[in-house]
């Protein structure tokens, strides 16, 4: 069966930026393809390229785990796993480390923000990053990587890797190719609507984390950037905020921009910032109850448990095989 996988780093806070961006879509993938076997993973491995506290990151790993369930991803359709449970995704790191170049690695553009951004300390697992990323992929020979565009040239060097190993080991690997995702929405911040809704803004007020309370959620669209205009307008160019607002509106209702303009027209700022505060209660409640119930429940450890069993199986008979095609090792009989 030709697979699916991609992975997402428990860190920041998953917000409706990227619930209705990102994660919405990706639901709709499972029913969408049937013909392919899913694999999701908490890539735990990825978050502690730069140190994380101990209990932090496990919170954290469940809490995206638990999140993914409860968004709707169906456990029966994918193998949902955490990376550090399976051996081989640092096994077949190191072995794709010694297929690629310094040169290619120290050209990735995220690598060079990061390291820009943090003067020292920058680890060696920073700079290692994209190798343990298409090890993540090659284990799996997955055919397609959901991702968003900034992790496109992450994968461009997995797929680079990919030939070089398959020409000098007998085509060991599939060669991914990125599927990106078409946009949901582009959902920016709520204190700078000219920039993206981000999980690792320091400012909490930008955005509408997945878990706030009711009265957060109403409070961060009262409080939301607009402009002194008045009226409920879409215009993303000139009037970013309350179109912004609106985009939000218009994904979770599917209400057209032209209705949503009539429905308040010669009303102020303030009936549609009540309503869409409800409306977006509304589309998170479900999600939050599924979420409590599921997030310290044998539910979820049998989930992940099932998970890590399929992607072990898979994983280790792929680095098993690298190896030998490698010389490693003695010769298998
Ligand atoms: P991140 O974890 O922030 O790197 O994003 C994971 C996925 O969600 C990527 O596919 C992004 O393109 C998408 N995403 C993140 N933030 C937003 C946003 N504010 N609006 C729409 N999509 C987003
Ligand atoms: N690097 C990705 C990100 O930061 C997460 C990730 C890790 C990933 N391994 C992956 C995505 C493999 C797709 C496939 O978002």
């Amino acid at each position: 069966m030709k697979r699916i996988l991609s992975g997402i780093k428990p860190t920041g806070s998953l917000n409706i930026g990227t619930y209705l961006g990102s994660l919405k879509n990706f639901v709709k993938l499972q029913d969408k393809m049937p013909d392919y076997e899913f694999f999701i993973f908490i890539a735990d491995l990825h978050a502690i390229t730069i140190y994380k506290d101990k209990q932090e990151l496990r919170d954290k790993t469940k809490e995206l785990a638990a999140l993914y369930v409860a968004c709707g991803l169906n456990p029966e359709r994918v193998n949902l796993f955490i990376q550090s449970e399976i051996p081989a995704h640092s096994q077949m790191a190191y072995l794709l480390q010694c297929n690629s170049y310094v040169g290619e690695l120290e050209r990735m553009i995220q690598y060079k923000e990061k390291s820009k951004k943090q003067e020292t300390g920058i680890t060696v697992g920073l700079f290692t990053y994209p190798t343990l990323m298409a090890s993540d992929i090659l284990l799996y020979d997955a055919e397609f990587v959901p991702v968003g565009k900034d992790q496109k040239q992450h994968l461009e060097l997995a797929r680079d890797i990919a030939v070089r190993a398959n020409n000098r080991y007998n085509n060991i690997f599939t060669i991914p190719n990125p599927l990106i995702a078409e946009v949901g929405a582009k959902i920016n911040s709520l204190t700078d609507p000219t920039s993206k809704m981000d999980k690792s803004d320091d400012n909490d007020k930008s955005r509408i984390n997945l878990l706030d309370s009711e009265n957060i959620i109403r409070k961060r669209i009262k409080s939301a950037v607009t402009d002194s205009l008045g009226t409920v307008k879409y215009d993303p160019e000139k009037r970013p905020g309350v179109s912004n607002l609106m985009t939000i509106y218009n994904v979770i209702t599917n209400t057209s921009f032209t209705d949503i303009e009539e429905k308040y027209d010669g009303m102020g700022y303030k009936e549609f910032k009540e309503d869409l505060g409800e409306i977006v209660f509304q589309e998170l409640k479900p999600i939050q109850e599924r979420y409590y119930k599921l997030v310290n429940s044998k539910e979820l450890d049998d989930i992940l448990d099932k998970g890590r069993e399929r992607a072990n199986q898979v994983a280790s008979k792929k680095v098993f095989k690298f190896n030998d095609r490698i010389g490693l090792g003695r010769k298998r009989k």
